[in-house]
């Protein structure tokens, strides 16, 4: 551990010297580490759910069978054929019901799907987790898998690392961030809730990027730059004892850099959390019940969905600038890119749309999900 902990050290540091942060570096240069075992352990789990220090960092400690806490990692291309997602779980399925069985909670995945279509998939099991934070940037290392990431203690980028060649995954996927990290109801600083609908916990790290995709996976090169997106979520309890269903997505329109979230807990109440910037400026990053609207449209547009509901054709956005300025955009699904039953459905859509009526933008690129457990 001691060797593990020196040679991170080591590795990070040229990354923080690097970005623009390094005042902030100098006042916490001191990372914070947390190693998380494989094995959930019997007894209660503590989950934060305001903010304080460490945007990035873990907030739920210890992980016991029911609850969760994960970094999750996206990119599509402008074309919306091809898509990656790596996400970083410290989780097991009787608390996130969509992974796949299995006794490990510190499991990295990898989903892709390449240009002709075809999806590529795979799971692998560390023998534990290793989560440094530097400022609010964190970095984790999922010993025995290859897999790590390391993000820049102002989150201004994160690099993620797979080196697996017998799962046939050797490259790297890197973010550059265009717009500033936020919380479901606002922007990144203490004292800030960070619930996105009752006891599910939501920071969004990097909520637009320029993601630049360079790995030979299965033997072919999956080497692109897309619109790029870093955010976690946890909670203390089952993600089903809470979610209903909800739309989340992320993209970019013309100068607008967007995140949305609209959720329906189990009782019918509905939460939501939308966020816009431009030129690197929040315009908007709000949980206002009038913040932002997302409503299936298109085939199977009924509202609200139910679990043996078809997936819809698109979704129509409603986001408020602030301002009094609103901006209308229709997602249009292009690519499926990950579907589990009726339940999950992960898409690549176009998007256009309009700020208060005005001239129309399009052009659009938007990463995409429904869940539907009910
Ligand atoms: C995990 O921790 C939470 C929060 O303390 C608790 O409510 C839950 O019962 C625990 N789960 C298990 C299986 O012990
Ligand atoms: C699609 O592309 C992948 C990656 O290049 C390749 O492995 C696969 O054989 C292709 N499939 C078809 C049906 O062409
Ligand atoms: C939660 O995690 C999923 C990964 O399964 C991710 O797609 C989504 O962005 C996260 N979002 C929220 C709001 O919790
Ligand atoms: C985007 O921003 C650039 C630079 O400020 C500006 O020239 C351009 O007109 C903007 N595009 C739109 C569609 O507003
Ligand atoms: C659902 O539960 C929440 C929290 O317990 C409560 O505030 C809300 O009013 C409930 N909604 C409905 C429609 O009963
Ligand atoms: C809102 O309007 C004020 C006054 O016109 C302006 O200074 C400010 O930049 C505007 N904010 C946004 C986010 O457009
Ligand atoms: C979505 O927006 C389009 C264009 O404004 C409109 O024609 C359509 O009726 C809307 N669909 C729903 C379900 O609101």
């Amino acid at each position: 551990m001691g060797v593990f902990t020196l040679a991170w050290l080591v590795a990070i540091l040229p990354l923080a010297s690097a970005s623009r942060a390094l005042p902030a570096l100098k006042q916490s240069v001191s990372p914070t580490f947390k190693i998380i075992p494989s094995t959930a352990i019997a007894g209660p789990s503590t989950a934060r759910f305001v903010s304080g220090t460490e945007f990035d960092g873990p907030q739920v400690s210890p992980i016991n069978s029911t609850s969760w806490d994960w970094w999750y990692f996206d990119a599509v291309s402008p074309d919306l054929k091809t898509a990656l997602s790596i996400v970083f779980y410290n989780a097991l399925p009787s608390g996130f019901p969509f992974l796949a069985p299995s006794d490990t909670v510190t499991i990295a995945t990898l989903d892709c799907i390449f240009e002709n279509g075809t999806q590529f998939y795979a799971v692998l099991e560390a023998s534990e987790a290793i989560i440094t934070t530097v400022g609010d940037g964190s970095s984790g290392c999922f010993e025995g898998t290859g897999a790590s990431w390391i993000g820049a203690p102002d989150m201004t980028t994160y690099r993620v690392e797979i080196n697996s060649p017998k799962n046939g995954i050797v490259g790297t996927f890197e973010l550059r961030s265009l717009a500033p990290a936020h919380y479901p109801c606002g922007t990144a600083e203490a004292g800030q809730s960070m619930m996105v609908g009752p006891n599910i916990g939501w920071s969004n790290a990097v909520p637009d990027a320029v993601g630049t995709v360079d790995f030979k996976i299965a033997g072919s090169d999956f080497a692109w730059t897309g619109v790029g997106y870093h955010d976690k979520n946890w909670s203390d309890q089952p993600f089903a004892a809470n979610v209903g269903s909800w739309f989340w997505g992320h993209g970019r329109l013309g100068n607008y850099s967007i995140v949305w979230f609209d959720f329906l807990a189990l009782n019918g109440s509905e939460y939501v959390s939308g966020y816009a910037a431009r030129h690197g400026e929040i315009l908007t990053a709000s949980c206002r019940e009038d913040s932002v609207k997302v409503r299936p449209s298109g085939v199977n547009d009924e509202y609200p969905p139910v679990a043996s509901s078809g997936f819809p054709g698109g979704f129509n956005i409603t986001l408020h600038l602030g301002n009094e300025s609103t901006l209308t955009a229709r997602v249009h699904i292009k690519t499926v890119l990950q579907q589990s039953t009726t339940l999950y459905s992960r898409w690549a859509g176009s998007m256009e749309g309009s700020v208060d009526g005005g001239e129309v933008i399009s052009g659009g690129v938007a990463l995409l999900e429904e869940f539907k457990l009910v």
